[in-house]
């Protein structure tokens, strides 16, 4: 059932009174007459600056570069609102520099000019000016004048009817040296047509009678600020690029906890023409679910959220049969913004369903950053209310410090602590951890101390009353703690007996130091070891709460999706694991064994000699799929492994591992190197000698619908000696046949 109502339509009678309420006209310098001229002519394009250098445009100084930018400059704020592909932009050099930027004459033929402008608010001195005959007879600056603010670009207009016909020149002024002294601008048009104005706090009540809200997005228009009032209590509040017309994609709000009241959505600036209000409706299944999971860039073994943004895995914790996956979430948007905790579960680290959220930004713009989770099985916080253990989280609320929020229910809704936050530093992303030999809680949190780049680490008897301990130097972001057993059997884990075990700590980039950690101070044994080593690949998390000790990692696999209603996936769950290696010991990634619940259809192929020119896989057309080899290298320099559109080579001259730009050594055991390559949509993630290296590989979209796969050996012969693919199920379709993980099942109520 896919019942569609307008927002300002449901239950109109009841509504009448309520119905758009605030609307009120900005009196800005946008605005201007009301509808189009009826014979409005075609605008007069004067600059797009699209091209690489500023044409017959002309510049002194060195504030404006060599040319139009590609949106942001080093150092800059990303660069938003610009039409194409660049822009003018005088951060060229910082905000020191200056200069000017003039163009040729033209002739004023329509009433109005109208133009893209961002930067600082300096009249005078970052401005545009109009000049006619040597007087400036119009100016206008950006909107920013103190610290703070934003690089977006808006339009500007200014009415030119009284200098018709009559010829005049754009200089576009970066004098300012201090804040904000620079200035942007883009797409100079002459129009007959005036823009239209804006309006401010626009709203439209209705009552809750569907379980989603689905609002239109258009990647890159304007951010507005939306808020959802619940019987007038704001109850959510965030930033969309809301779509005045045709929407790129429908993103959606969860009205679950608000059925049957009465709500209104107030958007704080619409252009007096925007659909969006009239476009928005409340539906019980959202919009778009019916296509859910069948998108062409939709990574088909990896998560991603339905609908948004996704970067790092928060709070992965077992708890009962579930596997929690939280992670970073913007539900509104395909970029980074707004950060929620977004929720999936998993019976078996294989298939996901997603759950409606689970933390809420506190108030606008206080976001609930990374942090972790575990089981409280002694209820040593007091938090534990039913049968149930107690679940307790930390995150880290971006306007307040580490804050703690508990679960009595397995993890499906949170509640805050009243005591909030529990640390306060400059820092975030709080790691939660037990340490048994000391008997408390442990917290490892990113550190800025002194402007440096740290972790921190604390105590605590109940998870509330923090101690800190120490502080280690170069890790950034989303630190990580565990203790490994070395060499223990792969799938032990923790029962591997008394092998000796070192404590691994790392952080966002995935480099990592081993040494041991006392519960107050982790001394380390190596210097910073490298990571994965590819790309695409931040941010990783472990399982806290395993049942059977296995140290099982995810990361935010930076895979962009363009043309998606959704952005980024996590990177398949991997089981990690100390070595020793010919350099010592060192971490190892393998995928979790649960991989093989995916595998259909199995491909395996005799050992062979490989001469140059084979293909044994040449008859290969598949989509999802794990690669296995075996090889010596033999005569050959080189075995070239090709899956969905990438080359993984294996130099057997260099001994190292090549994919894309990234080179990894990989050395022979036993005369032989395996390969092990998972392909899907958006990612291939290939693991050299059974983990030894790792390195996840994003897969372009102009890539993701190659279904060919090759082994070639050059320059002499190989020997193959072993060789499957499997082809692999989607986590998703295969589910919506009645498994798990449906999508079905995502888009009815859940418990929360
Ligand atoms: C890492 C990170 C974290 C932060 C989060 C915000 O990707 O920058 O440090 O908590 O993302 O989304």
């Amino acid at each position: 059932m896919n019942r569609s109502r307008c927002v300002c339509c449901s239950s109109l009678s009841r509504l009448l009174s309520s119905r758009v309420v605030l609307a009120t006209l900005l009196a800005a310098s946008v605005c201007g007459g009301s509808a189009a001229e009826p014979s409005a002519r075609p605008d007069i394009l004067i600059a797009d600056f699209e091209r690489a250098d500023y044409g017959d445009w002309t510049t002194t100084g060195e504030a404006f570069g060599p040319g139009p930018a590609r949106g942001a400059l080093p150092d800059q704020m990303a660069v938003e609102g610009y039409l194409g592909e660049r822009l003018v932009n005088s951060f060229f050099n910082g905000d020191g520099s200056t200069g000017t930027l003039t163009s040729p004459p033209f002739r004023i033929e329509r009433r109005y000019l109208q133009f893209l402008m961002g930067g600082g608010m300096h009249p005078g001195q970052a401005c545009m000016n109009l000049v006619l005959d040597g007087q400036v007879v119009r100016s206008a600056t950006g909107p920013n004048d103190r610290p703070g603010g934003s690089e977006r670009l808006d339009w500007q207009q200014w009415d030119v009817g009284e200098f018709g016909g009559l010829e005049a020149r754009l200089q576009i002024v970066d004098s300012a040296t201090g804040g904000w002294g620079h200035i942007n601008v883009d797409h100079i048009r002459l129009s007959d047509r005036p823009l239209p104005g804006l309006l401010t706090n626009v709203a439209r009540a209705f009552t809750v009678e569907g379980r989603y809200l689905n609002l239109p997005v258009k990647h890159r228009a304007p951010k507005r600020r939306v808020r959802l009032e619940i019987e007038s209590r704001v109850v959510r509040e965030f930033e969309i690029e809301l779509a005045d017309a045709a929407p790129d994609f429908w993103v959606f709000l969860d009205l679950g906890p608000f059925e049957g009241r009465r709500g209104a959505l107030v958007v704080d600036r619409l252009p007096e023409d925007s659909k969006a209000l009239d476009a928005i409706d409340q539906t019980d299944a959202f919009r778009g679910a019916d296509g859910l999971y069948r998108e062409p860039l939709r990574p088909q073994f990896h998560f991603s959220s339905r609908r948004g943004w996704n970067n790092d895995p928060n709070g992965l914790v077992y708890y009962r049969g579930e596997y929690h996956l939280f992670y970073q979430h913007n539900p509104y948007g395909w970029d980074w913004g707004n950060m929620h905790w977004g929720h999936a579960v998993s019976t078996d680290l294989v298939h996901w369903r997603e759950l409606p959220i689970a933390l809420y930004p506190m108030a606008y713009g206080d976001w609930a950053f990374s942090g972790s989770a575990v089981v409280d099985a002694r209820n040593t916080g007091g938090f534990k209310t039913g049968s149930e253990e107690v679940l307790v989280a930390a995150y880290t609320s971006t306007g307040r410090g580490e804050c703690i929020v508990y679960s009595n229910d397995r993890g499906h809704s949170w509640t805050e602590y009243a005591g909030n936050p529990v640390v306060k530093h400059e820092g975030r992303d709080p790691r939660l951890f037990w340490h048994a030999p000391t008997g408390r809680w442990c917290m490892a949190v990113y550190d800025e101390f002194r402007g440096g780049r740290w972790i921190a680490f604390y105590s605590s008897p109940d998870l509330k009353a923090w101690t800190f301990h120490s502080r280690i130097e170069g890790f950034f972001e989303c630190p990580d703690i565990f203790e490994l057993p070395v060499d223990a059997q792969a799938g032990r884990g923790a029962d591997a007996g008394n092998a000796a075990s070192k404590w691994v700590l790392t952080a966002a980039s995935s480099a990592y130091r081993l040494g041991q950690f006392d519960g107050r101070v982790f001394t380390p044994e190596t210097p910073m070891l490298p990571g994965h080593r590819g790309e695409s690949f931040y941010a990783a998390q472990t399982y806290s709460d395993m049942p059977d000790g296995r140290r099982v990692q995810i990361g935010w696999g930076q895979m962009a999706t363009p043309g998606m209603p959704f952005n980024q996936m996590m990177t398949f769950p991997c089981e990690l694991s100390l070595r020793t290696t010919d350099d010592g010991v060192r971490l190892c990634w393998q995928p979790v064994r649960e991989l093989e619940r995916l595998r259909a259809r199995k491909h395996t192929f005799d050992p062979r000699a490989l001469e140059p020119g084979d293909n044994p896989l040449a008859n290969l057309n598949i989509d999802l799929h794990e690669t296995r080899i075996e090889a010596n290298p033999g005569s050959a320099s080189a075995l070239r492994l090709s899956v969905g559109g990438i080359d993984v080579i294996y130099d057997a001259v260099a001994r190292e591992l090549i994919c894309k730009k990234h080179r990894a050594p990989l050395r022979l055991r036993d005369g032989r190197m395996s390969l092990r390559v998972l392909t899907d949509r958006t990612s291939i993630e290939i693991f050299g000698n059974e983990g030894e290296v790792y390195m996840p590989i994003y897969r372009p979209p102009e890539l993701s619908g190659t279904r060919s796969v090759g082994l070639l050996a050059e320059g002499g012969v190989a020997r193959v000696l072993s060789l499957e693919v499997n082809e692999l199920k989607s986590i998703w379709l295969q589910a919506q046949e009645g498994g798990a993980g449906s999508a079905a099942a995502a888009s009815t109520p859940v418990m929360r």
